[in-house]
Parts: C-alpha cells; sequence; structure tokens
C-alpha cells in the first residue's frame, strides 16, 4: 500500500532518478556543488565583473573626453596629430577623425556584450552626444562612433582597457574545483558501494541456489552488519537444507531394508496357496509394500539429486531434449519447440528430474503434449501442456502438497506416490523460480516453470 501510494504521489521524480545506488549518491553529490558554484558564479558576475565593467568603462570614457576636449582646443594639426599618436600609444585609443567627409549618421545605439553597454552608458553621461558603441570580436577592439559638435569622430579602443583579461581564469577555477570535488567523491561513493553490490551480488546468487563463494564483511558498519547477518543467515539455510537431506536419505535408506524383508516374506506367505482369501490380502499387502518403496525411491533419488550437486551453466534446451527423448523411448509422443541456445546455470541433475516429473504427468494424463521453452524478461519460461483432463483450480495448490493425488480413489494403479509436483516445485524454487499449475486452451494442465538467468 505504502509503496504503491508513494508511486502515485512522485511519478516524475522516479521516473527521472536513475535507478542505481551509485548514480544516485553521484547526484547527491554533484547537485549541491553545481548549485552552490551556480549560486556563486551569479553573484560574482552581478557584482564583480558588473561593477569592473563600469569602473573601466568610465576610466576609458574620460580619457575619450580628455583626448576630444584637447582637439577641440588646439587647432594647429602637427599638435593634433601628436596628441592623436599619444592617445593611441598610452591609451591603446585610435581615433580618425572624419573630417570633411560627409559624417556617416550615428544612431544611439550599441551592439556588443556588457563591456559595450558600459562604455556606451559612460559616455553618454559624459559627453551627451549621440553615440554608438560595436564590439568588433575579429579585431579583439572596441569601436565607438561619436556625433560630436565638429563632426563624426570613430575611436578604435583595445578589447583589454574595457574587459578584465583574467576574469576567464575564475570560472576555469570554478570548474575546476567542481571536477576536482566530484572525482574524489566518486572515488571514495566506489569504495563505499563495492560491498553493497557484492552483498546483493551474493544475495542473488543465493536466491537462485548458485554458489556465492566466501563473502568477507567490509565496508561502513551497517554494510558490514548486513554482510555479517547474510553470511550467518545462508549459513544457516545452507545447514538446515543439508540436515533435511541428510535426513531423508537415512530415513529412505534405513525402511528400505524391513520393506525389503516384508516383501520378500509375503512372496513366501502368497506361495502358500491353501488359503484363496490370504493369498488376495497378500497380493493387496504386496501393492502396497511396491508403492511403498516406491515412494521411498522417490524421496532418495531427490535427496541424492539435491544435495551435493554443483550448479553448471548448460542449455536448457539440450537438457530438454535429452528429457523428452527419454519420455519418447517409453512410447509417448511429445512435441518440443524451444529457442536455443538457453544457456542457464542450474544443477542439470535435480532439472532434468523436474522436468521429468512435469513431462510424465503430462503423458500419464493427457495424449498430445507440447513442451515450450523460451526467454521471457529476466527469466526462462519452460510450458508444459497436456490435453487430459485437467486439475481443477480449487486443487491447483492442493496437488503440490506430498502424497496428494486427486485420482487416488478413481485409478489407484495409476500414478505413483504423489511426490512428483512436491518435489519439480522444490527444485524450482532451489533456483530462485518457481512452479505454477494453470489450465491449458485444451482444457488440460499448462505446467509453467519459471527460472531466473
Ligand atoms: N497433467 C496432469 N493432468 C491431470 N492431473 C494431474 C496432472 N499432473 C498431476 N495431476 C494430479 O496431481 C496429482 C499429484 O501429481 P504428482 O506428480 O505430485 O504425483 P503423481 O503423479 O500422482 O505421483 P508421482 O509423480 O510421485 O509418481 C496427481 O495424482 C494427479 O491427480
Ligand atoms: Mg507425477
Amino acid at each position: 500500500m505504502t509503496r504503491r501510494g508513494r508511486r502515485a504521489r512522485f511519478p516524475l521524480v522516479k521516473r527521472i532518478l536513475p535507478r542505481t545506488l551509485f548514480w544516485r549518491s553521484f547526484l547527491i553529490v554533484l547537485i549541491p556543488v553545481v548549485l552552490l558554484q551556480g549560486a556563486v558564479a551569479l553573484v560574482f558576475i552581478e557584482r564583480h565583473i558588473d561593477n569592473y565593467s563600469r569602473r573601466l568603462a568610465i576610466a576609458v570614457s574620460g580619457d575619450i573626453s580628455y583626448l576630444l576636449d584637447a582637439l577641440s582646443r588646439v587647432s594647429d594639426e602637427a599638435t593634433q596629430a601628436m596628441l592623436i599618436a599619444r592617445a593611441r600609444e598610452d591609451m591603446e585609443i585610435s581615433l580618425q577623425p572624419r573630417g570633411d567627409a560627409p559624417p556617416a549618421p550615428v544612431v544611439h545605439g550599441v551592439d556588443g556584450g556588457q563591456a559595450a553597454r558600459a562604455l556606451h552608458l559612460a559616455l553618454q553621461e559624459r559627453l551627451r552626444d549621440p553615440t554608438e558603441v560595436h564590439e568588433r570580436l575579429d579585431e579583439a577592439r572596441y569601436v565607438a562612433r561619436i556625433a560630436t559638435t565638429d563632426g563624426v569622430v570613430e575611436l578604435s579602443i583595445a578589447r583589454k582597457r574595457l574587459q578584465n583579461p583574467t576574469t576567464y581564469l575564475f570560472f576555469v577555477w570554478m570548474v575546476g574545483a567542481a571536477i576536482l570535488v566530484t572525482s574524489i567523491a566518486v572515488i571514495f561513493l566506489r569504495n563505499q558501494l563495492r560491498p553493497i553490490t557484492r552483498l546483493a551480488r551474493a544475495a542473488e546468487a543465493f536466491g537462485k541456489g548458485r554458489p556465492i563463494g566466501h563473502l568477507k564483511p567490509s565496508g561502513a558498519a551497517e554494510v558490514r552488519q548486513a554482510t555479517a547477518a547474510f553470511v550467518e543467515m545462508q549459513e544457516r539455510i545452507t545447514r538446515q537444507i543439508s540436515q533435511r537431506t541428510d535426513m531423508l536419505a537415512g530415513v529412505s535408506h534405513d525402511l528400505r531394508a524391513p520393506l525389503t524383508r516384508m516383501r520378500l516374506e509375503l512372496a513366501l506367505l502368497g506361495s502358500n496357496r491353501a488359503n484363496p482369501k490370504l493369498e488376495a490380502d497378500v497380493k493387496a499387502l504386496e501393492a502396497d509394500v511396491l508403492e511403498m518403496e516406491r515412494m521411498i525411491d522417490e524421496y532418495l533419488a531427490f535427496s541424492r539429486g539435491q544435495e551435493g550437486e554443483a550448479p553448471l551453466e548448460i542449455d536448457l534446451a539440450q537438457l530438454l531434449e535429452d528429457v523428452v527423448a527419454g519420455v519418447a523411448r517409453q512410447g509417448a509422443g511429445v512435441e518440443l519447440q524451444t529457442e536455443r541456445p538457453l544457456a542457464v546455470t542450474l544443477r542439470p541433475g535435480a532439472m532434468k528430474r523436474c522436468l521429468t516429473n512435469l513431462i510424465d504427468n503430462a503423458v500419464r494424463y493427457g495424449s498430445a503434449v507440447k513442451v515450450a521453452a523460451a526467454r521471457r524478461g529476466g527469466a526462462i519460461e519452460v510450458a508444459v501442456e497436456d490435453d487430459g483432463p485437467g486439475i481443477p483450480e480449487a486443487e491447483r495448490e492442493r496437488v503440490f502438497r506430498p502424497f496428494v493425488r486427486l485420482d487416488a480413489a478413481r485409478s489407484p494403479n495409476r500414478g505413483g506416490a504423489g511426490l512428483g509436483l512436491t518435489i519439480a516445485r522444490d527444485i524450482a524454487r532451489g533456483h530462485g523460480g518457481d512452479l505454477t499449475l494453470s489450465e491449458a486452451t485444451s482444457g488440460g494442465v499448462r505446467a509453467v516453470l519459471r527460472l531466473p538467468v
């Protein structure tokens, strides 16, 4: 409920947020750094650069005003030329008097960035003549055209007089610091996340019934704690499983001897044909003992199959083919459809048993049997379908319980101990998968085995 509620509340956040812990932590580091630097940059540009450009512009406009004033006061050309030359050298301002040429019209205006705007404003304040300022990026100069009473003058001002050449350094440092801080954070993050990733992988492998190897608790205290708890849990489960299989094997084994003796004794009793009533009873008893033996064989085979078998990477398609061929040798026709190859890590003996149990059932209760295997999502699905009488929906969970046989009353000689599905599901779950029953389109049983890859 809560999960669903949360998902409904922040659907967008969920979609945008990266899925792995690493990228989430990375964002947690990166976002404050970017926000902080953005804020600093904004304030810096607003205050510092703005101020700085204004002051430079005021200084330049003062020089221009001085130059224009001085030029208007002297009339001899040699002095004017000297003043212009000095301005070019000392102030880095070149002036081209337009002389008698028809003055180009000057419109109030500015074309360029912040420095151009600041210069335009400063000239306006000081001279009150119509002024245009252009930024010439190619020549790295600013050009100001001023309509004085003596005509239009064009001044070209070196860029460095209006712009702080070291401003970019500030940005270089800022971006550099951001990269440095995030890189250091990434290195630390990686180290902190490695034990968590390892734990997640181990838990996943254990869930799928694969070996996890030695897992040493490492990393932060909480991760160590979780790892230690996981190792303990995994050891306990493994111990329980092996105890259970050992006991199953022991009991089954011990029961075999008295059962065999009973069968022999019954055979002796049965050969005494004096009493026909007794003979029938002995036959029934013999059948019961045979069934018990078969059950015990199943148990033994099961405990042997699960225990000690190492998971291998195999081609499930090949395994299915073998199982189907085995059933076909007993005279049943089974249609197999499979993608190939279907590489998956599993215990081949146990899986063969699981599939054999399913196909055996299908063959026993139906006549047309279809087996289909395909990759679906992160899993492999094997579906076994028959056209038999099917299993009523209410019984579909019950048949997984040991010794449950639906048709025991109807046809006691058909079928076995009622362990086939129990064992098959046990094996499926031991591989991290599951086994479910549903109705086939033909009305029979559709058994689906899902195995995570
Ligand atoms: N394909 C099927 N069609 C109809 N009924 C089925 C099918 N598979 C299983 N069942 C029913 O489920 C019961 C349990 O099946 P399960 O495989 O566990 O035992 P079994 O086949 O009777 O004996 P065992 O497999 O141990 O030899 C069966 O007795 C049968 O009634
Ligand atoms: Mg069976």
